[in-house]
């Protein structure tokens, strides 16, 4: 057997054959009618997350919290935010969690708190405070900020505090200060709190942006190349030099006691890098959320960010899936996604939602270009039902802080878009996009709310919707219940050998693999295109069609977003 194959065996995890499901809480039920999804809420349906067959559930940040950037704002670690419920609430979730036989992964945000958090309210009271060290202050240059640093939300990444005569670095809302991790006191402090919430029964962590936590050593000024009016961050922060060290200490202070599952949220991260992260040798990670996959829809023009209306080309989306692969394969461990709170649906942006064909289609062709690679797969809530960007068409539509903050950057301040190209850009990449609450069925809201929704939802939800996937066996639903099925079943989905087919490198339009371990092959079929297409793939006599979106199939005729897999 391959040396790789062995070395994943010997590292064999729980979860390893696992599959998740991301719960955003504010948008998925809401039990109360006050308009936004509650804990009571997830507990209604947990047996839904069971029929649909997923093992582990990760909640968005449920912690007490202003809301500015929705739950990523925490001010207090130890409590439930009051509109989600309380912690008896919560006791009750993770008990039916585990009573089905699935695991809770809790968000886990520390690179920053609220401002509202007591250990940031102590520390901006004065210098000598015992808990100013616990964020990170400087004093301004020639009355301006410390440096040039813009923030991941627009504007200047530092505020000043007139109390001090100071400035705060804040990478994200300026109501979200930056942790000051080389205060060893932060960190054990954010130690005790994971282990407390470990002792509660949580099975693991998301960890939000943690490869920020590592500050650069000097936070000196980063370079403008364009247009910009701010350095961007994201070149200048992530994976700093203290990163490797701060996730071993945590490592040995909570994971190692603990039956987890880590993963860490890590923009601007190689191959290479997280080769060392999540390394199979468990020292720090499970393993990481990467982001190039995200970002190949990019712009030109870096001041632009990530406003743009490019669709993604196949040949490039491949040869990043297959980097990522073969980078990590026998090494390290890939997470798998398509969608998050931050993306937009994948169908709308990957696949075919102008009809309802094409929508169904290309939504099971990309679950299953995703779900035969090795990794842990994530699913968004919404996406098992093929939910599709909600496409506003007004500013005052959007809820997130980060599309109006762009907006009014790019288009009001550096009128580097016209308002019209700008709203174009939003309803194709704004994060509210996949925040509209969860369409459960055809009545008023969606079923999400008898009360009004903090988010609107979605129009179409009277033809896309859970009551209606339930009753349709050729559903997107019931096609990724059995992708989840198949994983459990088919040890080549998790230790299988990863292989382009020879050939497949330069189709602009089909993605074509092999998985493959000592007595299993599989071969996946993925057409990206809405053509007809004519391929040759050696596939063997007696070789079984284990999964096709397709009523039958038609050998080396490829219709339009086919997918098929093929066992021997
Ligand atoms: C990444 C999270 O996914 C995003 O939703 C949040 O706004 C930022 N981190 C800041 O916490």
């Amino acid at each position: 057997m391959e040396r790789k194959v062995l070395l994943l065996m010997e590292n064999k995890h729980w979860w390893n054959n696992s599959v998740v499901y991301q719960i955003y809480p504010k948008s998925f039920q809401d039990s109360n009618g006050d308009g936004v999804g509650d804990l009571r809420g997830i507990i209604n349906r947990l047996d839904y997350l069971k029929k649909l067959g997923v093992d582990i559930i990760w909640l968005n940040p449920i912690y007490k919290s202003p809301q500015v950037d929705n739950g990523y704002d925490i001010s207090d670690y130890q409590a439930i935010n009051p509109t989600l419920g309380n912690m008896a609430d919560f006791q009750e979730l993770i008990d039916g969690i585990h009573h089905r036989g699935m695991k809770l992964v809790m968000d886990l945000v520390v690179n920053h708190t609220s401002d509202q958090h007591k250990w940031f309210e102590e520390s901006r009271k004065s210098k000598d405070n015992p808990y100013r060290d616990y964020y990170i202050w400087r004093d301004g240059k020639n009355g301006k900020e410390p440096n040039n640093w813009g923030s991941y939300f627009s504007g200047p990444a530092w505020k000043y505090d007139p109390e001090t005569d100071q400035y705060y670095l804040h990478l994200f809302a300026p109501q979200q200060p930056d942790l000051n991790w080389e205060n060893p006191n932060v960190r054990h402090s954010v130690y005790d709190m994971m282990n407390w919430w470990a002792a509660k029964g949580v099975d693991g962590f998301r960890m939000d942006v943690i490869n920020l936590i590592s500050k650069p050593k000097e936070l000196t000024d980063g370079p403008l190349t364009g247009d910009e009016k701010y350095a961007n961050v994201e070149k200048l922060v992530p994976n700093g030099p203290r990163m490797h060290e701060f996730l071993q200490e945590m490592n040995r202070n909570v994971m190692s006691k603990h039956k987890m599952i880590t993963v860490g949220e890590m923009p601007g991260t190689t191959p290479e890098q997280a080769k060392a992260y999540a390394n199979l040798d468990n020292k720090e990670l499970n393993m990481i959320f990467q982001f190039e996959h995200m970002g190949l829809d990019g712009n030109s023009n870096p001041a632009l960010g990530k406003w743009n209306d490019q669709k993604t080309k196949l040949a490039d989306l491949r040869a990043n899936f297959t980097k990522w692969q073969k980078g990590l394969m026998g090494t390290a461990w890939n997470s798998l996604y398509w969608n998050n709170h931050d993306q937009p649906r994948v169908v709308s942006r990957f696949g075919d939602d102008s009809n309802e064909e094409n929508r169904v289609k290309s939504a099971k062709m990309l679950a299953t270009m995703l779900h035969f690679q090795q990794g842990t797969p994530y699913i968004y809530e919404g996406e098992e039902i093929g939910m599709t960007n909600v496409y506003f068409d007004k500013l005052e539509d959007y809820v997130d802080l980060e599309s109006i903050n762009a907006y009014h950057q790019l288009v009001d301040d550096q009128h580097l878009l016209d308002g019209k190209t700008m709203l174009k850009y939003l309803s194709m990449h704004s994060r509210d996009n996949a925040r509209t609450p969860m369409q459960w069925d055809d009545s008023k809201n969606a079923g999400f709310s008898t009360g009004t929704p903090w988010e609107k939802v979605n129009p179409n939800y009277s033809t896309i919707n859970v009551e209606k996937a339930l009753t349709d066996q050729n559903s997107i639903f019931y096609y990724y219940q059995k992708l989840i099925k198949l994983r459990h079943e088919l040890p080549v989905i998790t230790n299988g050998d990863f292989q382009l087919v020879a050939g497949n490198e330069d189709d602009p339009a089909v993605f074509a693999y092999r998985r493959q371990n000592a007595d299993t092959t599989l071969l996946v079929i993925t057409n990206y295109t809405d053509q007809t297409l004519q391929r040759h793939y050696d596939v063997p006599d007696g070789a079984k069609l284990l999964i096709t979106n397709y009523a039958d199939d038609a050998g080396e005729t490829i219709r339009p977003y086919e997918a098929k897999v093929y066992q021997y």
